[in-house]
């Protein structure tokens, strides 16, 4: 899967090719798509979500170029696979899920593979997380039609927003904050769950 579908497309990050082959993406899928855990592609989970494919994975994390202690919140736990390659890469990792029995499950899988720079809570992503503000990156793994400013504002100067953003078509998006505001880089096309707003 790492050769074939992460660095055959460019990801060359050390850290993060590192973390892609120690996270085992099998733990992380419903049984029945175990023969599938390892294909380029997102695979259904509990309550209409996916765990995410695994070269999207990859690029969103060497995006928020991983460093030992750095910082990131991350919206949408999910399955918990992105969660664990942001760990693992050494991040400090602050993750948000909306839906109480997946953020649960991920919580108990995560905490038994031994990660304890984690930190979940259940809730609304789409506020962030303004107790633990501000932050090196923030990665956001389901698609708002619009990029919530709160977002932009818990970010510390230099982070960065990496966010799949629209409605039938998305873009994956990478705003970083600087000194003379935010500069916004467009990175590919994408397809992600809707983020959902209470
Ligand atoms: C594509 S899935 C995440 C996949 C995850 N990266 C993985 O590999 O398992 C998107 C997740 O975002 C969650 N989500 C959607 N809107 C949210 C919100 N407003 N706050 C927090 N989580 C949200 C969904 O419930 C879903 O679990």
């Amino acid at each position: 899967m790492v050769e074939n579908q992460i660095i055959s497309r460019g990801i060359q990050n050390p850290t993060v090719i590192n973390a892609m082959i120690n996270v085992k993406r099998h733990i992380f899928v419903p049984e029945k798509y175990l023969d599938s855990a390892y294909n380029d592609n997102p695979i259904p989970i509990k309550s209409g979500q996916t765990v995410s494919q695994p070269y999207m994975v990859a690029l969103m994390t060497e995006l928020v170029d991983p460093k030992s202690g750095k910082k990131v919140l991350e919206i949408g736990t999910g399955s918990g696979y992105q969660t664990a390659v942001l760990a693992d890469s050494g991040c400090n990792v602050y993750t948000i899920e909306v839906v109480e029995g997946l953020a649960l499950k991920a919580r108990k899988l995560l905490e038994k593979l031994g990660y304890f720079n984690i930190k979940f809570k259940i809730g609304d992503g789409y506020k962030g997380w303004q107790e633990n503000a501000p932050y090196d990156a923030i990665i956001v793994t389901a698609a708002p039609i619009v990029i919530p400013d709160i977002l932009i504002d818990q970010l510390s100067l230099g982070g960065r927003l990496i966010i799949p953003s629209g409605k039938t078509t998305q873009d994956l998006l990478l705003l970083q904050k600087t000194a003379d505001g935010i500069e916004r880089k467009r990175i590919t096309s994408v397809r992600f769950v809707p983020m959902t707003k209470s």
